[in-house]
């Protein structure tokens, strides 16, 4: 028999390259979207199958986190064998902007789920990962941070997901529901959102390079992540829940940049110079011409930030097998090569 999967959250980053995952180990891959006023689907339609195939593969439904009916129908359509919740509210500046939301879908988004579960009977059937975040250590309590780290959220997204957290440890206590955390760090790739900080750098510094765009403004500089490929978290997504026992697990690289660290990498594999004059918010990047092209803008500055994160994955990488592929190199080489194939194909 072929597992089942649903993923909640399928049209985001993460929720591509799982699908792509899944369908590989040859799951039957269902996804939820929301409706939107434009098309949301651009990262899944290279793997979109025509609904009136009867062998189908990958399927999506409408739905959204938000909404407990349509969350509660999908799971008793679909009766996955996993279940992955991905959907949220995922931008932690824009949580400060929208922190009701934000609860709404993070935090209530995973309870919603874990109750259909329940509601329909399928403890001991379907397994749960929910999409935790080394954003719930906020002001860290301990470098570097792992599973017994005290979390110290600084967002209303931070906030929201501790309670996802914590409610998906209460319903595979309470309930024996085969429920996991992933505590993942910092990842991108070429899907990556246009408005997070390493696609923002490697899209502006590609047309700053090529004329296409005159300068790059960014918030805190000196803010430190430890980034790995989105790829490679997935994979350990899947893992967590190919265990013998449901579990919670950080998944990290173990290495830390800052922002200034990584516009330097990437204006490196560019052939770009950029030199920094200034202290604070004052602190320009300037081209060989002498021409401010990195510079601070206070709207991109958060109520509060988190400065650094460096994540300890030893008991994913013992437990799990698990390890990350890609390095920054290779992450930010491939951003560019992205990057350049759409400056070169796009109108
Ligand atoms: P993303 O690209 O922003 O994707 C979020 C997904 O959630 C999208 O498919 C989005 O749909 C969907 N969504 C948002 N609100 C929804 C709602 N009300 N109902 C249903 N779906 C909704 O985020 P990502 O980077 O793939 O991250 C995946 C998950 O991992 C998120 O929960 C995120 O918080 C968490 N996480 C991410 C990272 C990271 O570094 N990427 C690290 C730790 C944890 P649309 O496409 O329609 O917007
Ligand atoms: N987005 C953004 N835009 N961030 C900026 C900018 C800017 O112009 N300038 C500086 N930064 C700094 C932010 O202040 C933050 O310290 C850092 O760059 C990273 O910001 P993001 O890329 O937005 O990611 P994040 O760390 O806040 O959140 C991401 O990672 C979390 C895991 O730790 C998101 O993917 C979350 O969903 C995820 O949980």
């Amino acid at each position: 028999m072929k597992k089942t999967a649903l993923i909640f959250g399928i049209t985001g980053q993460d929720g591509s390259y799982l699908a792509e995952i899944l369908l590989k180990k040859n799951y039957i891959v269902h996804g939820v979207k929301r409706r939107s006023s434009s098309m949301n689907t651009s990262r899944v339609d290279h793997i979109y199958q025509d609904p009136h195939d009867k062998n189908y593969k990958f399927r999506l439904h409408y739905g959204d986190i938000t909404d407990s009916s349509s969350v509660s129908s999908v799971i008793e359509k679909t009766k996955p064998n996993e279940i992955y919740n991905l959907a949220a509210q995922s931008h932690v500046a824009v949580s400060f902007e929208v922190p009701e939301y934000t609860a709404n879908a993070d935090a209530l988004g995973a309870l919603r789920i874990l109750e259909a579960i329940k509601f329909h009977k399928l403890e001991k059937k379907t397994k749960f990962y929910q999409a935790g975040t080394s954003e719930m250590y906020g002001k860290v309590q301990k470098v570097p941070q792992d599973e017994k780290t005290q979390f110290y959220p600084l967002s209303p997204y931070g906030v929201a997901k501790l309670y996802a957290h914590w409610i998906t440890k209460n319903y595979r206590e309470a309930y024996k529901i085969f429920a996991c955390n992933g505590i993942l760090f910092n990842h991108e790739s070429p899907r990556r959102g246009e408005t997070f900080v390493t696609k923002k750098i490697v899209s502006a510094l590609c047309k700053i390079k090529e004329g296409k765009q005159k300068k790059l403004f960014l918030g805190n500089l000196n803010a430190k992540r430890d980034w790995g490929h989105a790829r490679d978290y997935c994979y350990a997504m899947w893992k967590i829940l190919q265990q013998k026992k449901p579990d919670d697990y950080v998944i990290a690289t173990g290495i830390q940049y800052s922002i200034k660290q990584f516009i330097n990498i990437t204006a490196k594999k560019l052939k770009m110079k950029i030199k920094w004059k200034g202290k604070g918010f004052n602190e320009k990047g300037f081209n060989e011409k002498g021409y401010p092209i990195i510079q601070c803008d206070k709207n991109y500055f958060r109520p509060l930030d988190v400065n650094t994160l460096l994540g300890n994955s030893k008991k994913a990488r013992r437990n799990l097998k698990w390890k990350p592929r890609e390095n920054i190199d290779s992450l930010i080489e491939e951003m560019i090569k992205f990057e350049y194939f759409h400056l070169q194909n796009d109108k």
